[in-house]
């Protein structure tokens, strides 16, 4: 109903200029309130653009335009490169999916907006767990909005083929490796692998969380502790590692995870190893838990939940009035429940928010959130949740070098991996 319907009945009698007044004031309101709020992300995959549409629908009815800003490119390395020269060119965003320690480094540059500071945020210790707390906020104080949590290490089985064979879950990487060559002598693609340098990374982190253990690989790669990164236990990582190399092709070299994905999915591969966003694009080609696929921790990583937080943070911009409330109705919608169940169901994620109703959720998702609250959580470097992207950047390329070389030895590539990170710390 417009503003002279609903005040069609009154006998107020408005004068020419109070009427002009009136509407422009209307108008004005109106198209400030309808300002498109431009996002930056990097879901383009078709369970992520359903994810985001979740995200564009919430934000609609609290009367928030979304102005999409995607950068392909799964992990996000081109959304934060992009990011950057917005930024250096003072036109960021309202908002970007930025994560982990990268939060802090946004923050160096007094660029982001405190979430505390723009709405109360008291009651979120109450239902954000400590690790989703800490991973958004500087100096204990929120500058990011958390709104889902991410399994990294998860090994998924393709149900068709493990039925077939009548095989059992590897467990170990012995067990993994008996699979896998079992399958291929059958003729079947043991394991379907994307071929960019984040995705061997993920690949590898899994390795190292089950050769180091959690403790020893949160000294590695979030202290970057020399005495574990220059060690035997290291050397004996990425060996293992490097024997994965022989279940991939040189097809699949610069693949996105998206299209390794799908090649598990239609039975054309046994196993693949991805966080659970990837349960998104089989939800959307309507495959399902259990009965498609099976999701089991990556061997010998069981009692650890390699964890990958999403999370956004809005850009200082022009404090008008309309900004700033825009702005808190975008951390409200992220943050309430009704979003982040109905977000994280289509995403394959659990909600950043705990106690919330999981029954609509898949097997999947309810066993992260067990094992959530279980096991001992680490955060993934892969994902950023480790180190600045920057550091992080420099250690993929080298893990995914070595992966890819036929020259490099185990050995070289820790004594190179101990010089840069030294490098990567020093003042
Ligand atoms: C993000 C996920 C995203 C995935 C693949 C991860 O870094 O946290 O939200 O789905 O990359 O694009």
């Amino acid at each position: 109903m417009s503003f002279f319907q609903e005040h069609a009945n009154e006998k107020t009698i408005l004068s020419p200029l109070s009427i002009l007044v009136c509407t422009g004031a209307l108008v004005l309101s109106n198209s400030l309130q309808a300002a498109p709020f431009e996002v930056l992300h990097w879901w383009t995959e078709p369970g992520e653009l359903q994810s985001k549409q979740v995200l564009v629908d919430h934000l609609k009815v609290n009367d928030i335009e979304f102005e999409d800003f995607a950068i392909v490119g799964g992990g996000g390395d081109g959304a934060i490169h992009v990011l950057q020269m917005r930024a250096l060119s003072g036109t960021p965003p309202e908002a970007a999916q930025i994560k982990g320690p990268d939060i802090n480094e946004w923050d160096k540059l007094s660029m982001l907006v405190s979430i505390d500071q723009l709405v109360d945020t008291q009651a979120w210790t109450n239902f954000l767990p400590e690790v989703v707390i800490d991973d958004v906020s500087v100096d204990h104080e929120y500058m990011g909005v958390p709104i889902n949590i991410h399994r990294v290490n998860w090994l998924w089985l393709n149900s068709n083929i493990f039925k077939r064979f009548g095989l059992a879950a590897p467990k170990t990487w012995k067990q993994f490796f008996a699979v896998a060559d079992f399958i291929q002598a059958k003729g079947v693609k043991p394991l379907s692998m994307g071929g960019t340098p984040w995705q061997d990374a993920l690949l590898f982190e899994s390795v190292a969380i089950s050769v180091l253990g959690p403790e020893n690989y949160i000294k590695a790669f979030v202290h970057f502790d020399n005495s574990v990164i220059n060690s035997t236990k290291m050397v004996e990582a990425f060996k293992l590692f490097k024997r994965l190399h022989a279940y991939t092709s040189i097809a699949q070299q610069g693949q996105d995870w998206f299209w390794a994905s799908q090649s598990f999915i239609n039975d054309q591969a046994a196993m693949f190893f991805m966080g659970d966003w990837v349960k998104g694009s089989w939800t959307a080609a309507g495959k399902e838990a259990l009965k498609d696929y099976q999701c089991v921790p990556a061997p010998s990583t069981e009692g650890v939940f390699s964890y990958n937080i999403d999370s956004f943070v809005l850009f200082k911009k022009v404090n008008t009035e309309i900004e700033l409330a825009n702005q808190k109705t975008f951390v409200n919608t992220l943050i309430s429940p009704e979003f982040q169940i109905e977000f994280s169901k289509v995403k394959g994620s659990i909600p950043a928010r705990q106690n919330v109703d999981l029954s609509g959720f898949d097997a999947c998702s309810k066993q992260s959130a067990q094992d959530f609250d279980n096991k001992v959580k680490v955060p993934s470097f892969t994902q950023n949740m480790a180190t600045s992207s920057h550091q992080q950047g420099q250690i993929i390329q080298l893990i995914s070098d070595y992966f890819n070389s036929e020259s490099l030895t185990a050995e070289e590539a820790v004594q190179q991996l101990s010089v840069m990170v030294k490098a990567l710390t020093s003042k």
